[in-house]
């Protein structure tokens, strides 16, 4: 008996083979050689990519436009030019969405949008990542404003979702126009080198209104929103370098702000002493080296992802591993413009900061800052404004903090940099650390002014005041004293004193008074 009915629905079920082989295919087999050839792949090989094998499920594949200008009547594609769904990346579930740049160009229609919020809104209740793989024309222009309402929707909920559950945007094709302003709100935004940019009007548009002539690749390419805005945080060689990246960040993150970040398991390494960490900072307190090196002198090996990397570069942030946990680490460049804060350094590291706070990422400072960076440039694009976001983004982080001075720790930016005044929680000084409110020969030239003007040898009573000031502040004892230290430690300590202090922060509890919400300086 079942046997027949199931012979009776044969025809229906080769029917659904059909329209399921036929939206595999997108906007037809031309289209996907065409992209091909661009050196790209197409939305399902990307999520093929991305996901656990067999872990994809689609929803929403024979989802049709509903338009019918401009002879959109005529043409139909299954699945209407986004695949979306949900799967796991690493046994971990994320929902996906994936433009296909066969279909209208990956235009955003009406029900396009709506297949993206519909996996958005699964995410925020589900608590899981949601992922979008960008590869689009912009607007489907034959649908005027719907479509624009459709870009509106996902705005709106890329909002609702910020800080709910992660968000990360790859760009592997055009976005331009206010599509650039999804992948903008999400947390972290990836392109592919040479087939990916991001503009808000293109090279055509730049000619009329500046006169301006520019190429695509300059103008918004994955090197120049790397390097120069700081739009994207990462810069990847291709599109598989891309997608391995996702995974990798996901590693770090928990599935939504209510969870912790799975840790991986830590068996100690014998003392976790790291001797080579004494040998780092040299003998001359203005040489510089590279914070990346205490950075991988403290962290469990191989475990630190650089967010930024080429932005800014007088700070270093990114995420690594310690004991197995994760963490977000936030470090002074002492080989970049002497590791001093300006306004690029300073915005990059606050939003960092705000993410690690917001999915409850426990924080390292590693500080050897000389101050904010002086001048017109500065001061005239805002320094005040931009410094004063990080100085608020550390305020209100509730997550574990602790602060490592290896060096400098000079003015205003003592205070920005996680100390203990504004809710660290420990805050070590290697002996070598120097704490003041600044160098020790401008303070001796301006305290001592008079006394130096008077002497016989003014170059002899400058070195003189110098070397005393330098004896009284520049070293952490003055700052211990306080308990504005908890402990001196010797380099090679520490990783182990970071691991403890790590455990013996697991617990913590801390809130910011009750509020709508902060007025972060903008
Ligand atoms: C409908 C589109 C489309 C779009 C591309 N196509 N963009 N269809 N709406 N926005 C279609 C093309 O007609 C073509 O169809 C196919 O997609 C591939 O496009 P090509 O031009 O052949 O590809 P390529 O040479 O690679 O150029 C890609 C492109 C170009 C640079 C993206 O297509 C382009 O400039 N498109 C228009 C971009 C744009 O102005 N969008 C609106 C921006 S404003 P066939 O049938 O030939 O395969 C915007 C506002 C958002 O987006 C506002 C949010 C608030």
């Amino acid at each position: 008996m079942s046997q027949s009915n199931h012979e009776a629905h044969l025809g229906k079920f080769e029917a659904l083979e059909r329209k399921n082989a036929e939206a595999l295919l997108g906007g037809g087999q031309a289209r996907i050689d065409a992209q091909h050839k661009k050196g790209k792949l197409t939305a399902r090989e990307r999520i093929d990519l991305l996901m656990d094998e067999g872990s994809f499920e689609e929803i929403g594949k024979f989802v049709m436009h509903r338009s019918k200008d401009f002879g959109l009547d005529k043409e139909y594609y299954l699945g209407d030019g986004v695949v979306t769904g949900y799967g796991t990346v690493n046994g971990r579930l994320v929902y996906v969405f994936s433009q296909d740049f066969t279909v209208f160009g990956g235009s955003l229609s009406e029900t396009h949008a709506e297949k993206i919020v519909k996996i958005m809104d699964l995410a925020m209740k589900n608590g899981a990542p949601v992922i979008g793989l960008n590869d689009s024309g912009g607007a489907r222009i034959q649908e005027g404003v719907v479509s624009l309402g459709g870009y509106a929707d996902i705005f709106y909920k890329n909002t609702l979702a910020s800080g709910v559950v992660p968000q990360l945007s790859a760009v592997m094709g055009p976005c331009a126009g206010g599509a650039v302003y999804s992948p903008a709100i999400t947390d972290f935004i990836l392109m592919v080198e040479d087939t990916s940019y991001m503009f808000v009007t293109g090279p055509n548009v730049v000619k009329t209104v500046t006169h301006e002539n520019v190429t695509s690749e300059e103008l918004g390419g994955a090197s120049t929103h790397s390097a120069k805005s700081g739009v994207t945080h990462f810069s990847c060689a291709n599109e598989v370098v891309c997608i391995n990246n996702i995974k990798q960040l996901l590693s770090y993150m928990p599935q939504n702000c209510e969870e912790t970040a799975p840790a991986l398991p830590y068996s100690p390494e014998g003392d976790e002493l790291r001797p080579e960490l004494n040998n780092i900072i040299p003998e001359n307190p203005n040489q510089p080296y590279d914070i990346r090196d205490v950075i991988h002198g403290v962290i469990d090996a191989g475990s630190f992802l650089e967010v930024h990397q080429n932005f800014a570069e007088n700070i270093v942030v990114g995420f690594a591993r310690l004991g197995g946990r994760s963490i977000g680490i936030v470090g002074n460049q002492p080989a970049v413009l002497a590791g001093v804060l300006d306004i690029n350094a300073s915005t990059k590291a606050a939003r960092f900061v705000r993410f690690c706070d917001a999915f409850n990422i426990p924080l390292l400072v590693l500080e050897d800052v000389p101050g904010f960076l002086p001048g017109t440039d500065q001061e005239w694009r805002g320094i005040i404004t931009n410094g004063a976001k990080l100085l608020y983004a550390f305020c209100e982080a509730t997550v574990p903090r602790i602060t490592v001075i290896t060096r400098k720790a000079y003015g205003g930016a003592y205070d920005v940099m996680n100390s203990k005044h504004i809710g660290a929680d420990m805050n070590y000084a290697w002996p070598t650390a120097e704490i003041a409110v600044m160098g020790a020969k401008g303070a001796a030239e301006i305290i001592f002014k008079r006394e130096i003007a008077q002497a016989e040898d003014p170059e002899t009573k400058l070195q003189e005041k110098v070397d005393e000031y330098q004896q009284k502040f520049a070293t952490p004892y003055r700052a211990a004293h306080r308990g504005f230290v908890d402990e001196v430690i010797v380099p090679a300590q520490t990783r182990q004193k970071l691991i403890r202090a790590l455990k013996m922060l697991e617990n913590k509890v801390d809130t910011m008074p009750r509020k709508k919400h902060g007025n972060i300086p903008l």
